[in-house]
């Protein structure tokens, strides 16, 4: 027998293993889960019920095409059919905007501390990241993004707003950008979070990638619409950025479940936004409640907040997680905090709170 092991790629050696945030202890401990920017509600009665029916019929495939969700999603967002492109998660999508467009010798260019993903998902293609650091505010620095475009460039993510971070570029320094970058790069305004997004002048990137054929907008149903252990997200891209995303798709990636649940959640979107809302009020109330206690926060338009803690990161992480909340540190850098139930973020508060004095 020979003692050959297969040969790999090398590119994938030192990809960065992507952390998912961690669970909440088992065991009938109070703890929350404000790790992963999930919705911290169940599914919608009318949606479960819709993934239970479709659950039935699991001995089929699904529908490759996605034909009821997309036909949902581009009378809703007034685009034609062909724009949308589904697939497993916005991260799916992500993964074939990338295989799409960036090989070996390819850049793709995007803000960093961002998207734990992107790293990933660019080394896997083969590709180069270039990462820009963020602001001193945790903002994207759209002009030192403009400054590391080279001939190699193939495409840009711009996450808006920004995970881990929160923070939202505005309309003029985004069109602004956009209008710098050459009409040959991809750029990929990743709206995970667009629905939390209430700063009138954070614009919405499906009205900016209507008369732009190299802009393409990145959303998803894992986290305002509460459907993150189904897996779908989608593209709103321009006829041959979308036909490219639906040759390099995983067939049938988007199981019948996952479309159903989307539909019926498209159609209880009253109801989800209101979700939504609570959840905006809770951002807004733990954010000014962080500002009272001392710390420095930055401004939040997502489901999540942002404390740059350097060092005394992993320490904070831990008294959360023995106080019953666990977040998502970033070791020496920061922790990410999702808002969840008011129970949840009142006990982070409070151990924030005796953190800070101990500080
Ligand atoms: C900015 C951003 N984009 C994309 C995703 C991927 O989400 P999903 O693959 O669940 O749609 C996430 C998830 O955390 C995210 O934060």
């Amino acid at each position: 027998m020979s003692e050959k092991s297969p040969k790999l790629r090398a590119e994938l050696d030192g990809i960065p293993t992507y952390k998912p945030g961690k669970p909440a202890a088992a065991g009938g401990a109070v703890a929350y889960k404000l790790s992963s920017n999930e919705n911290p509600y169940p599914p919608l009665p009318g949606v479960l019920e819709s993934a239970v029916a479709a659950a039935g019929r699991f001995n089929r495939y699904p529908d490759m095409a996605c034909t009821d969700l997309v036909n949902e999603l581009a009378e809703r967002f007034g685009v034609p059919v062909d724009h949308i492109a589904t697939g497993t998660g916005s991260v799916g999508v992500a993964q074939s905007l990338i295989q799409s467009t960036a090989g070996p010798g390819d850049e793709v260019v995007y803000a960093w501390r961002s998207f734990e993903a992107y790293p990933i998902i660019t080394q896997i293609s083969g590709a180069t990241s270039v990462q820009v650091p963020l602001t001193d505010g945790d903002v994207h620095d759209l002009d030192a993004m403009y400054e590391a475009i080279t001939e190699r460039t193939r495409l840009i993510f711009v996450c808006n707003p920004n995970n881990p971070t929160g923070t939202a570029v505005r309309r003029a320094e985004l069109e602004r950008f956009l209008d710098r970058v050459p009409s040959d790069i991809l750029v990929v305004l990743d709206e995970a979070y667009r629905e939390f997004v209430r700063d009138t002048e954070v614009p919405d990137g499906i009205e900016l990638y209507r008369d732009r054929p190299n802009v393409c907008v990145l959303r998803t149903f894992s986290k305002a619409y509460g459907l993150a252990g189904l897996r779908v997200g989608f593209a709103v891209a321009h006829e041959r950025v979308a036909a490219a995303l639906r040759k390099t798709a995983v067939p049938f990636g988007v199981s019948q479940l996952a479309q159903d649940a989307a539909v019926a959640s498209l159609r209880a979107e009253d109801e989800l936004m209101g979700r939504v809302g609570a959840l905006v009020c809770e951002r807004d109330r733990v954010h000014a409640a962080l500002l009272g206690q001392g710390w420095t926060v930055p401004d939040t338009q997502a489901n999540f907040v942002w404390m740059r803690l350097g060092e005394r990161t992993a320490d904070f992480a831990a008294a959360c997680e023995k106080a019953g909340v666990v977040v998502r540190p970033f070791v020496g850098e920061g922790l990410r905090v999702t808002i969840g139930e008011p129970e949840a973020n009142d006990l982070f508060l409070h151990t924030a709170e005796a953190f800070f004095k101990q500080m």
